[in-house]
Parts: structure tokens; sequence; C-alpha cells
């Protein structure tokens, strides 16, 4: 039995590719390159020694997807594809709204038609809203997001709770991550930010490896001991783990699960800048500047739920996070090679006459026939 992993070229997808063929599974990739390369593919086949199964297509094309779920036997689904722009989905709801939701649903249709109830789903923090009362646990009301990406994830999560309602067959995990940050030790793989960031810790690299001048702290008057916001940042590594767990927990249990999936530790703005620094060895400017609309002061996890159900928690701390951070931004100063920037619809439409299927090793990608 195969797994099939949407988005699985992006930063989370990419690592959790990674892991699961360390892992001994076989995988199939589908993305559609909206906000990502294939080198990102190519570096998981030179870290695996491994060919990766690459399709190039996208989740709201239901005939691709009905002949991936039955040609390649998939048995379960880890579903990272969708937009994540906080501000685009602002000027953009619309593509956020038929990408994120609408493509779940597509993906959805098509998996009770292959008769694929497994399902694990990137859901956010985000859905919590500006909650008062911290450390968030999974049963804490979610809240009104501000924009159309946060309202999306809580939409998402809807539609999979009615699912899994209407048919006992289904094993759903709705992943709530907190902030993901790092990447693979080996700085190989990491997280390549199309155009300027909007998350912190890419924008601090960007300002230490001297792509951008100055980090601009968004509110030094917050209600956290330092007036900066606070945030429960976990290593991309430790989220890929909590997949894993998931997987094994959702193969002997129906319905809807909902994990938390974070460290349980806050840390500042400045905390992250003094860290960075002690770690890169070199200086990051900054200014503060008035806070960001939408932003709330602090948030971090109650991640005992996943520790009790999955097995799982957190292993890496913050100066690992920042290790790993800066090794793959000091390696690959420009992020990957061919990271198309934009939102990327495909030109052709979303129908492809033909699958595009590539076995992707680490020097090249050679199209399968098909
Ligand atoms: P990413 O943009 O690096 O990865 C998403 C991938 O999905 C990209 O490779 C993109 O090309 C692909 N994609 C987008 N729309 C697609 C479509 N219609 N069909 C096929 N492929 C499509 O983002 P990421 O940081 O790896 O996030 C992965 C998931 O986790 C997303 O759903 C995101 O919303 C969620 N998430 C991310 C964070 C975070 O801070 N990174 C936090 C919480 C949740
Ligand atoms: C962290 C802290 C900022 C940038 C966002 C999404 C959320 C989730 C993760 C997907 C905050 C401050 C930031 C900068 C700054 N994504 N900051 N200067 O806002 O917690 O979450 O990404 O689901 O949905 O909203 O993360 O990294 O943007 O900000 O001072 O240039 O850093 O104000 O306190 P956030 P972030």
């Amino acid at each position: 039995m195969t797994i099939l992993v949407t988005g699985g070229a992006g930063y989370i997808g990419s690592h959790m590719v990674l892991r699961l063929i360390e892992a001994g599974h076989e995988v199939v990739v589908i993305d559609n390159l909206c906000n990502a390369s294939r080198e990102s593919l190519e570096r998981v086949s030179q870290l695996s020694g491994k060919e990766v199964t690459f399709i190039e297509g996208d989740i709201r094309d239901r005939s691709l997807l009905d002949y991936v779920l039955a040609d390649f036997e998939i048995s379960d689904v880890l579903h990272f594809a969708g937009l994540k722009s906080v501000g685009e989905s602002v000027s953009e709801p619309l593509a956020y709204f038929e990408n994120n939701v609408a493509g779940t649903i597509t993906l959805c249709q098509a998996m009770t038609a292959a008769g694929v109830h497994r399902l694990v789903f990137s859901s956010s923090a985000t859905v919590y809203g500006d909650a008062t009362r911290m450390p968030l646990s999974e049963n804490a009301p979610t809240g009104q997001p501000t924009n159309a990406y946060g309202h999306s994830k809580l939409m998402v999560e809807e539609v999979l709770r009615k699912l899994a309602r209407s048919d006992p067959r289904w094993s759903i995990a709705l992943l709530r991550y907190f902030n993901p940050v790092g990447a693979h030790p080996s700085g190989l793989i990491g997280e390549a930010p199309s155009g300027t960031p909007s998350n912190l810790l890419p924008f601090i690299s960007q300002v230490a490896i001297g792509r951008l001048p100055v980090l601009s702290v968004f509110g030094d008057d917050y209600p956290t001991p330092d007036g900066t916001g606070v945030r429960d940042y976990i290593h991309v590594m430790d989220l890929v783990e909590g997949h894993l767990a998931a997987m094994r927990v959702l193969s002997d249990r129906a319905g809807v699960n909902v994990w938390n999936l974070g460290t349980g530790q806050g840390y500042s703005v400045l905390e992250m800048v003094r860290a960075f620094e002690h770690v890169a060895q070199r200086e990051v400017p900054y200014r503060i500047v008035p806070r960001r609309d939408g932003d709330i002061a602090a948030c971090w996890a109650d991640a005992s739920l996943a520790e009790r159900e999955l097995g799982w928690r957190a292993q890496r701390g913050l100066l690992d996070m920042i290790a790993d951070t800066w090794r793959w931004q000091s390696r690959n100063p420009e992020g990957y090679p061919r990271l198309r920037n934009s939102l990327g619809r495909q030109s052709g439409g979303l129908t492809s006459a033909l699958p595009r299927i590539y076995l992707i090793d680490k020097t090249h990608a050679s199209r399968m026939a098909s």
C-alpha cells in the first residue's frame, strides 16, 4: 500500500516525504508546484537514496485523483496541498477558498469513490483565533479568523467532521500546527518562501544572510514579558514525526481526531532575535514598528493530548530549530532554484489529458510513460 502526499514538494511536505521513505513507506507526491520547486524532491531523493514518484498536477483535478488513487493503490492520504499566505488571502479570498476548501472537497470525493478513508489534514492553530487563555488545548473554542486563510482551515475542519459523521469508515486527523520552523539537519531541504517572507524566522534568516536589511518587529506593547509577540515554534522534523504517530493511531481509530502539534513553550520575537544572533554569530538589526493587523499577543499549545494519545512529543529545542534554519539558509541563500513565484494556477486548465508522472532521482527527473 502506498501513501499519497498532496503538496509534497512544499516545505513541510518534502520533509514528510523524506521521513516516510526512511520509515519504509511507498510514497506518491502530487503537487502543482505553485509554491514549490521540483528541486526539493530531487534533494529528498539524494538524502534517501531512493527515487520519488512525483505527479505534477492539481488536487482540484478529479480525473487525475481518480487515476492516482486507483493505480497506485493508495491506503492513506497526507494532505498538505494548499495556499498559506495570510496577506494574499485577504486580497485573493476566492483563490484561497477554491484551492483550500474546494480542493479538499474534490480530494475527499475522489477518496470516497476509490474506497480510501484515511486522511491527515494540515490544520493550524490559527483556527483558535484571538484566544485569551493559554495554553491552548484542542477543546478551546475556535475563533473568528480575520482572514480567508484562517477561515479556509476552519471550513475544511467542518467539512471533514461532517464527512466522518456521515460514514464510519473515515479515520481523519486534524493536526493543528503551531509555528513550524527549522529544516532538515543536512541543510539540503528547508523553507524557501517566494518573495519577501512574512513569517518571522525566514525573515530573520534573510536579514542575517544579508538579503534583507532590517527586521521590523511588529509591536513591543503587547501584554507579554518583553512586549513583543509570543509564539510556539516547532521544528519541522518534530512536526513530521507527529504525522507518523497520527497515521499509526488512525489505522485503528475511526472518526475525526484533533491533535495540537506544538512544543508547549512560547518565545517572544526579541528572544528569537537574540537566539538567532547567538547561533549565527552575527547581528540581526531590527527596529520596532507598529503592530501588524490581525496579530495576536501570544499563542502556545497544550500538547499533552498528542503525548497521551499519539505517544509523541517535540524533541528539538529552540537552538536546534535556529541552527537548522541557519544551516539551510547559509547553504541556500537564494532558496531552491526554479521556484515559481506566483499563485501559479495552471495555464492549461485543471484537467490533464495525460498525467505528468516523474520518477525523481537526485540528478534528474525522468518522465514515466503513462
Ligand atoms: P508550502 O506552500 O510550502 O506547501 C504547500 C504545497 O502545496 C506547495 O508545494 C504547493 O505547490 C502545493 N499546492 C498548493 N495548492 C495545490 C493544489 N491545488 N494542488 C496541488 N498542489 C498544491 O506550505 P507548507 O508550509 O509546507 O504548508 C503545508 C500545509 O500546512 C498547508 O496546508 C498549510 O496551510 C499548513 N500549515 C502551514 C503552516 C506554516 O506555518 N508553514 C502552519 C500551519 C498549517
Ligand atoms: C510570529 C511573530 C509577529 C514577522 C502565521 C499565520 C498562521 C500560521 C503561521 C499557517 C508574531 C512577529 C513576524 C516579522 C515580526 N500559518 N513578526 N516581524 O503570525 O504567528 O502565524 O504563520 O497556518 O496562520 O498567521 O507567524 O511568523 O508571521 O509571526 O515581528 O517580520 O513574529 O508579529 O508575533 P504567526 P509569524
